[in-house]
């Protein structure tokens, strides 16, 4: 692909950015969705918070973390005495990949690591331009796109790392958390709960 890079204006303003955005076409997931969706919050925000990339909702309404997902990290948010609005929210890939079932419903498909890369410059100008203190990592793809593809959750989730300037902390994306079986679901939100607070408790 040929990534993002000639599309990104060379701006610290968010809305120019996000305005941008829709007309990339540094990669071929642009096509088949409905709507780029940018990052979304305080351009101010000390947190900043980077998921995987939008789900059907988020393409449906280019708002990201607003689908089954989101609502869990609003909850998970709210229990680590994080105010949602104050921090800035954003994918690692900001297109929806996905593939159609039989039915209306369209199935996530995981983004490949070259449109991971090719999307990089977005991510990249988003943290340029909120220059947060502390970045929440959701998930491996999110951890891999700004720790390198050797991180794993697994085994360094909650550390405190560095990056850049800021400080970043990985956890489990919300969707994992979804997706875990009944009997082991309130440990695993228990344990995002847990990150958020490390990740909280640096800005303080
Ligand atoms: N999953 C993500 O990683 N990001 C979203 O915006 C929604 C679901
Ligand atoms: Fe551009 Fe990223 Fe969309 Fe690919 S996923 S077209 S790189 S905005």
């Amino acid at each position: 692909f040929p990534g993002a890079a000639t599309f990104v204006p060379d701006t610290l303003d968010l809305a120019d950015l996000a305005t941008s955005a829709r007309e990339c076409r540094g990669c071929d997931l642009w096509e088949p969705a409905e709507h780029v969706v940018f990052g979304a919050g305080s351009a101010g925000a000390r947190m900043m918070l980077v998921g995987e990339q939008p789900g059907d909702q988020e393409d449906r309404r280019a708002a990201p973390f607003v689908g089954p997902a989101g609502i869990l990290l609003n909850r998970a948010l709210a229990q680590a005495d994080i105010d949602r609005e104050v921090t800035y929210v954003t994918n690692a890939v900001k297109h929806f990949k996905f593939t159609r079932g039989s039915g209306p419903r369209r199935i996530h498909q995981k983004p490949l690591r070259s449109e991971v890369t090719a999307c990089h410059p977005w991510l990249q100008a988003e943290l340029r331009a909120v220059d947060p203190e502390v970045v929440v990592l959701l998930g491996a793809t999110a951890a891999q796109a700004l720790m390198g593809p050797s991180f794993r959750i697994g085994a360094s989730r909650g550390e405190v790392l560095a990056l850049g300037d800021a400080k970043a902390v990985a956890t489990v994306h919300p969707s994992a958390v979804l997706r875990t079986d009944d009997a082991d679901r309130d440990a695993a939100f228990d344990g995002l709960v847990a990150d958020l607070r490390i990740a909280a408790g640096l800005l303080r």
